[in-house]
């Protein structure tokens, strides 16, 4: 299949940017769309043929649910049983935006696209492209992150490029997600709610709008060991993981430091190619062995070790928008050991280490 791409300027978006792509998507046809988190590949969510096209196109196991987008409040009542007040709330503060919710799904719903739940995620991004999308296409456009199934999420046009060129029917490019990391899930059908998967919306923020809210076991999951089950089924998954090994150091920053050039070290005297997920405030600490093996300290790749700088610690939203992008660019240098110092889990930071440990197989090493 050729796949189309459209670019579509968010700032300056004109009367037939969205015809094409309306058309396929009523036909049952997929369009991969950026949203302010990460990119999404989107198909009509009450088409039960188009839900099963989107799993086959990701490589996605088909009991994994798939979020289903609105571009008004309204739209919800046809997806759902009832609308809870805590629902009512959460929109009229997060929403447009990066939260997610779980309700009881309605009979028009179809079993396909929720992973053969009973419930379903409904999300109204804000992103002006995604929003215009949906608006125009008439219908709730269900839509998992634009990725390979098991691979980093995509935050840029040339991600899902890579991962889905020729597999679906067109990809709608508007550069950069601003957020970089998928949305905050909250699951409304139990009490009290539970954070099914942590976002740039915290509990912190969550704790404006709810009494009471507590997180599903598996988010603060650490260990491989742990046998918990995660309620998102998605969670449960090995996901965002870049091909190389993926290891984490965890300790004070200077032995941080150490532990990963000394590892590094080994790695690249036994011939291997090396990456390194470094900070603004570390990043000086591997100059000497950047001299040796012949990259500095950015992404430049002539050498056998890719050192990437994702920014400043105190930047945490900096951070979140760059890591899938970083973790893809040690794809694409053939990195076979990465390398990531840890990060602070307050805030965002939360999310970014779930996104990291998991991209990691839970493999932390304390130093
Ligand atoms: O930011 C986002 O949420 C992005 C953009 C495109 O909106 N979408 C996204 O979708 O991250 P996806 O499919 O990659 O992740 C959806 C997660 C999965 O972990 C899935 O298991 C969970 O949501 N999920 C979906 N429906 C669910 C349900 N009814 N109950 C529990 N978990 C559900
Ligand atoms: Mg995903």
């Amino acid at each position: 299949m050729e796949t189309i791409i459209k670019k579509i300027d968010a700032s300056q978006i004109k009367p037939d940017d969205f015809s094409e792509a309306v058309r396929i998507l009523k036909a049952g046809g997929l369009v991969a769309f950026p949203t302010e988190t990460v990119y999404g590949l989107g198909g009509n969510a009450y088409d039960s043929t188009a839900s099963a096209k989107i799993y086959a196109a990701k490589g996605r196991p088909s009991d994994n649910p798939l979020i289903v987008h609105i571009s008004s409040f309204d739209e919800i009542y046809d997806l759902v049983k009832t609308v809870p007040e805590n629902a009512v709330r959460l929109s009229e503060r997060f929403w447009p935006g990066p939260l997610t919710m779980i309700l009881e799904k309605s009979d028009r719903v179809p079993k396909e696209t929720t992973g053969g739940l009973n419930t379903v995620a409904i999300r109204m991004p804000s992103h002006p492209v995604a929003n215009r999308l949906i608006k125009e296409a008439g219908i709730p456009i269900a839509a998992p992150s634009a990725n390979a199934s098991g691979r980093p999420s995509t935050t840029k046009a040339e991600h899902v490029i890579e991962d889905l060129s020729g597999r679906i029917d067109m990809i709608i490019d508007s550069g950069s997600s601003d957020i970089g990391l998928e949305s905050t899930i909250v699951d409304l059908t139990v009490e009290p709610p539970l954070i099914l998967r942590p976002g740039y919306i915290t509990a912190e923020d969550l704790k404006e709008v709810l009494s009471d809210i507590e997180y599903d076991k598996a988010v603060l999951r650490r260990s491989k060991d742990d046998n918990i089950v995660a309620k998102a089924p998605g969670m449960k998954y090995r996901h965002y993981a870049p091909k190389g090994e993926l290891t984490i150091f965890e300790g004070e920053p200077k032995n941080v430091a150490y532990a990963i050039k000394t590892a590094a070290e080994e790695k690249l005297k036994a011939g291997a190619k090396v990456g390194i997920l470094t900070s603004d405030e570390l990043s000086g600490e591997y100059i000497g062995l950047s001299e040796k093996y012949g990259s500095t300290v950015c992404d430049r790749n002539d050498g056998e070790l890719l050192l990437i700088d994702i920014g400043s610690r105190d930047d945490e939203a900096g951070i979140a928008a760059a890591l899938f992008d970083s973790l893809r660019k040690f794809d694409g240098y053939g990195a076979e050991a990465i390398y990531a110092e840890s990060f602070d889990s307050k805030d965002i930071g939360q999310a970014i280490m779930n996104r990291l440990i998991k991209a990691a197989g839970y493999h932390i090493v304390k130093v």
